[in-house]
């Protein structure tokens, strides 16, 4: 039967690859690949599909950029007739975004069994628009794959009916080991913005609304940043919306050395960049896991996450966006190294290959 595998915008697209793969593997299941078109920027996109070596979307909805009302009603005003002409169809969701919810929630009226790889995870800040879309999906999903044991409970207190919730592991983290030898080298992708490589260095993103919409707390960030460039140079590949922020606030002028801005950076280069950097910043939800399956430490500028494995096993830690305790970490890992993790339960690679042979026992 097909299984409409959906991806609309940039940390879907590690998730979709390897699950892709051993559906393709299966002699149960036809992979049909629906590009929703949230992400749409050449570098929000063509570079991570060749990259992953995902095949080219079997349907793109094009929906692009516009509220979330206006984003989520297009995806699923263009995703039901898809639906429809499958056959026999299951569809296959990940993560958070907002063609998460949209595909989810058109098949679920349809009838159509949904399956939600990501589930579970709850930052408990309903602020956040993505906090909303993993509540939502959740509830309306009939198989649901979690990536840490904890996220059962979240679902469990939700009403969850827990027969249709597996512990898998991360497909994220497939990825990352699949690819990480072909990583392109920290010095190579330094080397084509037009900056040599420093020996050490560390690596920031941030693009989460919280952090980049409020001109104010995006200076104090963006000052944070400068002052850890005092001691090494801080790698900074910007998020469009970030770059936008930046330039609206009229704050290019802090983007200079010893921060080096780069472009939204592909898959293989980010891999690079993580692996190599002393430390890392960020508002992701992916690079935190990154960079505990890397054992490389992380500060995550935000009050919450939802991925708490992280902080409870990996090399995370949580800073909030406050200047003096974001610099005070900084420096406790540059002089002292960073917390000891060690990798989660299943995160080893394989969480794809789970997912694909309970697809196949309860289908
Ligand atoms: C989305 C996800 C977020 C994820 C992030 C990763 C939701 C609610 N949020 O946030 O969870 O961490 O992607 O990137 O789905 N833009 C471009 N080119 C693009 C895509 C976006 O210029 O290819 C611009 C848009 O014009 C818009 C801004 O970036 O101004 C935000 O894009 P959008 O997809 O709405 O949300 P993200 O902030 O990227």
């Amino acid at each position: 039967r097909d299984v409409l595998c959906v991806v609309g915008a940039r940390p879907n697209y590690m998730k979709i690859a390897p699950i892709h793969a051993s559906l393709t593997a299966s002699s149960r299941f036809r992979p049909r690949l629906v590009h929703t078109g949230q992400h749409y920027d050449p570098e929000m996109n063509d570079a991570f599909f060749a990259d992953l070596g995902l095949p080219r979307p079997d349907v793109n909805l094009e929906v692009g950029s516009a509220s979330h009302a206006v984003q989520t009603a297009e995806v699923m005003k263009r995703f039901e007739p898809v639906l429809m002409a499958a056959h026999r169809p299951v569809v296959l969701v990940v993560g958070d975004v907002n063609s998460t919810i949209a595909c989810a929630l058109v098949a679920a009226k349809l009838g159509v069994p949904v399956i939600h790889v990501e589930a579970g995870l709850r930052s408990y800040d309903r602020t956040m628009p993505e906090e909303i879309n993993r509540v939502l999906t959740d509830q309306i999903s009939d198989l649901l794959f979690t990536t840490e044991r904890q996220a059962a409970g979240n679902l469990a207190r939700e009403g969850v009916d827990g027969s249709k919730v597996h512990f898998v592991g991360n497909v994220m983290i497939d990825s990352l080991r699949r690819n990480l030898e072909r990583a392109v080298p920290a010095a190579q992708t330094i080397a084509a913005c037009g900056h040599t490589i420093p020996e050490r260095f560390a690596l920031a993103t941030l693009h989460r609304p919280s952090n980049v919409d409020d001109p104010m707390v995006l200076e104090r960030l963006l000052d944070c940043l400068a002052r850890i460039g005092e001691r090494l140079p801080v790698v900074f590949p910007l998020h469009p919306r970030t770059r936008a922020r930046v330039e609206a606030a009229e704050l290019s002028h802090r983007l200079q050395w010893p921060v080096l801005p780069l472009g939204p950076v592909g898959y293989l280069p980010i891999l690079g960049l993580m692996s190599k950097a002393a430390l890392v910043l960020t508002d992701s939800g992916g690079i935190q896991e990154e960079t505990t399956a890397l054992g490389v430490p992380c500060l995550t500028l935000r009050d919450n996450t939802e991925r708490p494995i992280t902080i409870d096993q990996g090399t995370n830690t949580l800073v909030g966006r406050d200047p003096a305790r974001i610099l005070a970490a900084a420096f406790e890992v540059l002089d002292n190294g960073g917390k000891a993790g060690k990798i989660p339960e299943y995160w080893d690679g394989h969480a794809s290959d789970r997912i694909v042979a309970i697809m196949e026992s309860v289908l």
